[in-house]
């Protein structure tokens, strides 16, 4: 939905081009990360799509629109622009500044104040508490977070982002980059998005385009430039600890046992400590009938005891999401010295096991493309009768 086709670019001065006969294409409602070394030219690219640069040839066009032949203020109105430097005017409430851009549309009054309200609550700020604030008494997260919903004001299907969040600390970077993803969940815009943070771009990146010296070195979805980097340059920008970067990449769901083995509250108690010391099982998951996690029960607590599971079931108190990247699966597990940990959906359904050997062979060079299970863990299913 965006196209670059042989654009180049030659600063007046220059003999050499700052951007070499580059061509890609961003499909529409994707995140195209633009990443390279400083001065490789990103933010260059970015500014010839709303021209804030002039392109010297080529063509870049929107929706098969030649951006070059398009009335430029009608081109921008189309485009949000959300800068590293935040931008936000600071003699301006954040009602105002938000509401910049629907008022030179000439919008209403009450739908200029119900666009505000609803961009600061899909920011997370409560609309009371922040609308007439001035930006001095926003911290830099709050702050950012206005920058980046302003340039959503008018709902534009493309955004432009220059390394938006790179003034933030790394906490709140994560923060911000996770509510983005969030946004852009809900909004789908087409976005080109810069940064020089490898982490970031394959955090937020459907695509990553990596520049070197103004030409496109790889083109490619952030999986593929993880284990198919194109050569040296592109080995040794993503770096030696490309097995860390994959545990950034994968979610839970890729590297768990699914429907592991489970018994329910209302089973016997005898007979699901006949199948445990059968299967050498010590511990055991327990569900009710709707497969919702209850917690586990222990073999020697079980074995002697006339009445239900439920007597005895423990609750399970660390637990991830299918929809978790590895990392965080691993530092919980970590945190909680657990080499085990059970991942249930958001009604708390279970849905799978990770224990630590498969998630590190998943990352490492043991991993197998195809999928598959991993580890020890034989048994799956349901043993209730
Ligand atoms: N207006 C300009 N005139 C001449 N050279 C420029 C101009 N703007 C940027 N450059 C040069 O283009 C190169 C790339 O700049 P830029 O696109 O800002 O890189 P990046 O965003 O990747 O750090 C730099 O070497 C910079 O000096
Ligand atoms: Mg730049």
């Amino acid at each position: 939905m965006i196209t670059f086709e042989r654009v180049t670019k030659i600063y007046p001065g220059s003999d050499e081009p700052a951007i070499d006969n580059v061509s890609f294409e961003v499909p529409e409602g994707e995140i195209c990360v633009v990443i390279g070394p400083s001065g490789c030219c990103k933010t260059t690219l970015m500014r010839m799509i709303n021209r804030l640069i002039p392109i010297t040839s080529g063509i870049i066009s929107i929706k098969g629109q030649n951006v070059a032949k398009m009335d430029v203020i009608e081109l921008r109105r189309g485009i949000g622009y959300a800068i590293q430097q935040i931008g936000l005017f600071p003699h301006m409430t954040v009602y105002d500044n938000i509401a910049t851009v629907p008022r030179l549309l000439k919008w209403d009054k009450k739908r200029i104040a119900a666009r505000v309200d609803e961009l600061l609550s899909l920011a997370g700020l409560e609309p009371d508490i922040f609308r007439f604030r001035y930006p001095r008494e926003l911290s830099g997260g709050q702050a950012q977070r206005i920058g980046v919903v302003r340039a959503l004001a008018t709902d534009p299907p493309v955004m432009l982002m220059d390394e938006p969040f790179g003034a933030i600390d790394p906490i709140n970077r994560e923060v911000l980059q996770d509510e983005f993803l969030k946004i852009q969940a809900k909004v789908k815009k087409t976005i080109i998005f810069v940064t020089h943070d490898i982490h970031e771009a394959i955090k937020m990146g459907d695509k990553i385009a990596l520049l070197e010296a103004g030409r496109l070195v790889q083109y490619d979805t952030p999986e593929n430039l993880l284990v198919h980097p194109k050569n040296r340059f592109v080995k040794d920008f993503v770096g030696a600890d490309r097995a860390l970067k994959r545990l950034d990449l994968l979610k839970v769901k890729d590297a768990m046992m699914q429907n592991p083995v489970h018994c329910h509250m209302d089973d016997d108690a005898e007979v699901i400590a006949k199948h445990m010391k059968e299967n050498q099982l010590t511990f055991l998951l327990v569900t009710d009938q709707n497969e919702k996690l209850k917690g586990y029960v222990n073999f020697y607590e079980l074995k002697d005891h006339l009445g239900k599971v439920r007597d005895l079931v423990k609750p399970m108190t660390i637990t991830v999401k299918p929809e978790q990247n590895l990392k965080e699966a691993l530092s919980k597990m970590l945190s909680y010295d657990i080499g085990i940990v059970v991942a249930v959906d958001d009604d708390s359904r279970l849905k799978g096991v990770l224990n630590t050997r498969t998630l590190l062979s998943v990352v490492g060079d043991t991993y197998d493309e195809r999928g598959g299970v991993w580890g020890k863990i034989t048994q799956q299913g349901s043993i209730s009768s």
